[in-house]
């Protein structure tokens, strides 16, 4: 008598993918418009920490279910409000699907700390649901759906290191030499990207002066060459006050990388995690162990850019 078969259901299509997070290298904030928004120009770099999203098809009529895990899942949405929700909702309106999706999020990015981790969620699933529903969209499109979804989520799907302008959303690619070493000092509470932007307007009383290009040439030279030092020495964010004046605290997370020898340090982005950028591995090894020894960030990651933009894994 020949063995019973076992038939099980073939298991329904998936597609998983990563989106990085990233560092400003230089944030630049001009005055607020009548949007509310601040037009920039930033040079980002993505770095090799992921968000990684699992589209998986779900029962027709079902809808649209989003789970979260990682060390930080609790303070992470799991409704509507949710980027990455709202990332297959846009994708699903543009091309006429029916967003029958089941959504698995797995944070790699400190939550609310000014590394795009929600950016890269919604940049993951846009590119896993277009993936899962074959919907073909031209990646000019996935980045106008992009940009709608939020400034810097153009930004994560593209990946490696880029200029933006506008909201931070136009952005062009910069050419770069090698791998750069970064350490990230996260804190337990994040900072609300609005409130340090408002705290940017109290401070500069709505006149900051206006952004432009040229701001940054040692940067993208230091960028050309591969040279870490001259890059460290480029660093710039017109936010870090704010967020400083915010998270007083920060000051000393700052201070302890210097003194460790960090080629520099900055706030990321709108905060409150904090970036330093060291000599080498070793070296980014010894300034998170300080910090950590010091008690000076709750958190911290060692990392290298950049890193690759949004990628199909599965
Ligand atoms: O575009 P996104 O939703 O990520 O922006 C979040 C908030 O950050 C905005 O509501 C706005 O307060 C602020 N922002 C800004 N200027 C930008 C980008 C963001 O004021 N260029």
């Amino acid at each position: 008598m020949s063995p019973p078969v076992r038939l099980t259901a073939a298991p329904p299509p998936t597609a998983r993918v990563r989106a990085p997070g990233k560092v400003n290298l230089s944030l630049r904030v001009g005055p607020v418009q009548d949007d509310g928004y601040h037009p920039l120009v930033s040079v980002f770099q993505a770095v090799a920490l992921y968000e990684e999203v699992t589209a998986t098809q779900a029962r027709p009529g079902s809808g649209l279910s989003l789970t979260v895990d990682g060390p930080q899942a609790v303070l992470v949405p799991t409704d509507e409000t949710n980027l990455a929700w709202r990332a297959a909702r846009l994708l699903a309106e543009h091309t006429g699907v029916e967003a029958d999706v089941a959504l698995h999020v797995r944070k790699g990015v400190p939550v609310a700390g000014g590394m795009a981790g929600g950016s890269a969620d919604a940049a993951a699933a846009l590119v896993a649901c277009d993936a899962l529903w074959e919907t073909g969209v031209p990646r000019s499109d996935l980045l106008d759906l992009a940009a709608r979804l939020g400034s810097d989520v153009p930004f994560c799907v593209l990946g490696h290191t880029a200029v933006g302008t506008g909201r931070g959303h136009l952005l062009t690619p910069a050419m770069t030499r090698g791998e750069f070493h970064w350490v990230f000092g996260a804190s337990e509470r994040g900072l609300s990207t609005p409130a340090v932007y408002a705290r940017f307007d109290e401070l500069t009383q709505g006149g900051a002066a206006p952004v432009g290009l040229d701001d940054d040439t040692a940067l993208m030279q230091a960028l050309r060459a591969g040279d870490p030092t001259a890059l460290g020495a480029a660093l710039h964010n017109d936010l870090q006050e704010a967020a400083l004046s915010l998270r007083p605290e920060l000051g000393r997370t700052l201070d302890i990388a210097r003194e460790t020898g960090a080629l520099g340090a900055i706030v990321s982005g709108s905060g409150p995690t904090v970036a330093a950028l060291a000599r080498s591995r070793q070296h980014a090894l010894a300034i998170a162990a300080t910090w950590t020894a010091e008690g000076a960030a709750d958190a911290v990651w060692t990392t290298t850019g950049p890193a690759g933009g949004a990628r199909q894994l599965t």
